[in-house]
């Protein structure tokens, strides 16, 4: 089986992500990280035991990451995610946040590696502070990694944070490049444009969320703030173009879990600016190569959407 650790802020996309992933019988999750980022740690503990709990996954182990961003101020999408990270739909027998490990994110993910050296796929669809605290604890960490999926960042200076910068890399610009420049493994980006241009139809998400299933209702349920707001006239002209829905983290770790799925991708070295009035957080893609750096991203541009499609009708079986 692929072992998968997953790093979330968990948001309805994370939700999504963490669905595929659950639903996928090739696939071992040894156990999912939090961090800061949609909404507040507290609420991303308390909505991924919910995720877990509608899969029936209260197995899986869930850790607690880092609360705030290395530098930069804390940021959340409560705008799109809702108030809560969750689409602002409480669940009064959620489950209660005894059930996380003691351990701390960081170092879980450390030992979890180290317990399965050159096995493990990291997937990162969150501000990347946790990982930037793991590889700061232990440096060869990413070398015993398999491999790493990001989604963050965006490749052509379109941001939907700020006008250059995608939320993951904004939200935490330091730990951005410390992954962009010590996670030496194979690493896999699906940016902010490219969830954009491989968008989910409309009528494809309606049928999704209409099948009779227990997950299906949640997935509905969580989902209507988010949609409604992602089907508005501004925010398709910002994002979309008028194609559809982009459930942004699913797409890194559908890739992650059957990277055949990528159809169209270049291997680019990147960083990400630390600097720039409006461009802080903006990821730099170096097709110059003038950053003489040794390691290489694949920045993926195009899936097999029919392949997506039907993990996602998987997911929620
Ligand atoms: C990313 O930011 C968050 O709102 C989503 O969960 C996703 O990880 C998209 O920019
Ligand atoms: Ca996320």
């Amino acid at each position: 089986k692929k072992k998968l650790i997953l790093d979330v802020d968990t948001g309805v996309d994370d939700a999504q992500g963490i669905m595929v992933a659950l639903a996928d019988p090739g696939v071992e999750v040894l156990g999912i990280t939090c961090s800061h980022g949609n909404t507040p740690l507290e609420n991303v503990l308390k909505n991924t035991l919910r995720v877990l709990k509608a899969c029936n996954r209260l197995d899986i182990p869930v850790y607690r990451g880092c609360k705030l961003p290395i530098l930069a101020d804390k940021l959340n999408a409560g705008d799109y995610h809702g108030k809560d990270g969750l689409g602002e739909v409480p669940d009064p027998d959620a489950p209660g946040l005894d059930l996380l490990q003691k351990k701390k994110a960081a170092q879980a993910m450390i030992d979890i590696v180290n317990e399965n050296p050159g096995e493990v796929t990291l997937v990162a669809v969150a501000p990347l502070t946790n990982l930037a605290v793991a590889v700061q604890l232990a440096p060869n960490f990413p070398s015993k990694l398999k491999a790493l999926y990001i989604m963050g960042g965006n490749i052509e200076s379109r941001g939907n944070t700020t006008s250059c910068g995608e939320f993951n890399f904004v939200a935490d610009p330091e730990a951005a490049h410390i992954v962009l420049n010590r996670y030496t493994c194979p690493t896999y980006i699906a940016s902010w444009e490219f969830t954009c241009r491989n968008s989910l139809p409309w009528d494809f998400c309606n049928k999704l969320l209409a099948q009779k299933t227990e997950k299906a209702a949640f997935m509905k349920r969580i989902s209507k703030l988010s949609m409604t707001k992602a089907q508005s006239q501004e925010y398709q002209k910002e994002t979309t173009e008028g194609n559809g829905f982009n459930s942004c983290d699913t797409y890194a770790v559908a890739v992650a879990i059957n990277d055949s799925l990528i159809t169209k991708s270049e291997q680019v070295a990147v960083t990400v600016e630390l600097q720039g009035k409006y461009t802080r957080g903006m990821m730099v893609l170096d097709y110059m190569e003038l950053l003489k750096k040794t390691h290489k991203a694949v920045i993926i541009h195009k899936i097999d959407l029919e392949k997506f499609k039907q993990m996602l009708i998987n997911s929620l079986m």
